[in-house]
């Protein structure tokens, strides 16, 4: 079976077999300039099946963003003078190593050794023999420039986790890079190996922060997604960052630049490795400057302030012990995967169907009518399905959301049942008489400002899931009581957190 004829989640093995079909490119006329390199790698990326570009998370770092984590670097005390050995575990076509390179031959004298110093300084491991090859090829124009000759670079080409479990992995001073993101299958032996970072689904950054801790026991400079500051599937992450290697400052990059480098999540510069615990330096993009200091509670979840402003509401929330759980509410996803159900949908009611509410039929507050979707099928032929009708009233919210779109959180009450909800919603309920909070004023606090930003800072990502729902940080209900009747919902919101 080829790779990924099974499952849209490989493990690492596929990941592998993937790998071994990539070509590397012919890359003779490469030189050592960062821009032109950086262009060459993108032509190679571009070059790649889109399946395994995302497969192996292959998307290469913008030269303006490596020099700022190398710089972040810099301050949290890693050398550039050829006394330091960095490693890059998915160093791609070379965006960390050529520019720490050019950094370091500044501070070596122009001899056959210093080619060999230089050559010590670097290790660099990929799965993708093309990017390597670009890497090798941009580092030999550097030292044939500098030093007039070539040294044996240590650059691999391998799986960097599979070296983790088999215990090779390089040491290293320093680790930099950007690693690969994605959901990804373990085997037995492979999750017994990383259990001590996982936490439900394996991500492969959350398992590349792992493998660096392994490499080096000092500084780790890591371009990452932001959602394993306070996802729910990164306490262990946090966890083990948190007592091994506290992070020193974390920088938010920009979301027009995410979109730049082929995101769709939202990313950050992390550094980790101070001594000095809990106080964590946030900045806001890969321009700035002056940072804001936070304070890490234990393993988190980490409710990092994006702007000043919003460094009360955080704090607050971070301190506040109310879930959705708290107001009698659970969270479960709809129900509905409308592609495995094809020939029970039909475009007009008859006896043994059910109304389908589908997510286009959500407006922010809202009363809920199924009628407003702009789908043809509205009604499903029930048959065994009855159990997994929405037999009460809920509170219906958006499981995705666009980036543009002004808020994440889009939540609208449901009060017509019986139907049933399609997948692409998370359906909030409570069993008759267990709400502490009613299901329009939970409607509201969904739908406010307040809470909007509190889950841009949970959730990092335009996907909205029953998990993050569940974690959402809540007001205490008894201070919610008087919403209805606020002049300014969003200030009375905000009020409630900071009573808590
Ligand atoms: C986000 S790209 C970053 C590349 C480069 N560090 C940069 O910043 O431009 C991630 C890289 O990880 C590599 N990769 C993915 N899975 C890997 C694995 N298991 N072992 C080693 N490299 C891997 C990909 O081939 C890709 O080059």
């Amino acid at each position: 079976m080829k790779p990924f004829q099974r499952t849209t989640r490989p493990g690492l093995r596929e990941l592998e077999d993937l790998a071994a079909t990539i070509q590397a490119s012919a890359v003779s006329a490469i030189g050592s300039d960062p821009g032109d390199v950086s262009a060459a790698a993108e032509r190679h990326r571009t070059m790649l099946p889109e399946k395994m570009r995302s497969a192996l998370g292959i998307f290469y770092t913008p030269p303006d963003v490596a020099d700022r984590l190398l710089d972040d670097l810099g301050a949290a005390g890693a050398r550039f003078d050829g006394s330091q050995v960095f490693c890059d575990p998915a160093c791609g076509g070379g965006a960390f190593l050529l520019p720490i390179a050019r950094r370091i031959v500044q501070r070596l004298p122009r001899s056959e050794d210093a080619a060999q110093t230089l050559a010590r300084c670097l290790i660099g491991i990929d799965i993708d023999p093309g990017g390597l090859a670009i890497t090798r090829a941009a580092l030999n124009a550097l030292a044939r420039e500098w030093f007039g000759t070539v040294p044996r670079w240590n650059l691999r080409n391998d799986n960097t986790l599979r070296l983790a479990v088999e215990g090779r992995l390089p040491r290293a001073d320093v680790v930099v890079g950007n690693p690969p993101f994605g959901r990804v299958r373990l085997s037995d032996l492979e999750r017994t190996h990383f259990a001590g970072s996982i936490r439900g689904h394996a991500n492969l950054y959350g398992l590349f922060v792992d493998v660096a801790l392994a490499i080096s026991g000092g500084l780790v400079g890591y371009v990452m997604p932001t959602s394993w500051l306070a996802g729910d599937y990164f306490a262990a992450l946090r966890q083990l960052v948190a007592t091994e290697r506290p992070p020193t400052s974390v920088r938010f990059i920009a979301s027009r630049r995410s979109v730049f480098m082929g995101v769709l999540q939202e990313m950050c510069l992390a550094v980790f490795g101070r001594t000095q615990r809990s106080v964590l330096t946030v900045f806001g993009d890969v321009d700035s400057h002056g940072g804001l200091t936070t304070r890490l509670r234990g393993a988190g979840p980490w409710f990092i302030p994006r702007r000043e402003s919003d460094a009360l509401l955080l704090s607050a929330a971070s301190g506040s012990r109310y879930r959705l759980a708290d107001y009698g509410y659970r969270v479960h996803t709809g129900p509905l995967v409308w592609n495995r159900h094809r020939d029970q949908l039909r475009a007009s009611p008859s006896r043994g169907t059910a109304p389908i509410v589908w997510a286009d039929a959500v407006r922010p507050a809202e009363q809920v009518d199924y009628r407003r979707s702009r789908r043809r099928l509205l009604h499903l032929m029930v048959n065994g399905m009855g159990h997994l009708l929405l037999d009460r009233p809920a509170v219906l919210v958006k499981r995705t959301t666009s980036k543009e779109q002004r808020r994440r959180l889009v939540a609208a009450p449901f009060g017509d049942p019986p139907a049933m909800v399609e997948n692409h919603l998370n359906v909030v309920t409570s069993d008759s008489g267990a709400a502490s909070v009613p299901v329009d004023l939970l409607c509201a606090l969904l739908n406010s400002e307040p809470v909007d930003r509190i889950f841009r800072s949970l959730s990092g990502s335009v996907a909205v899931s029953a998990t993050e729902l569940v974690a959402l940080p809540l007001p205490p209900p008894a201070a919610l009581m008087r919403l209805a009747s606020a002049r300014n919902p969003d200030d009375f919101i905000l009020a409630a957190y900071l009573r808590n």
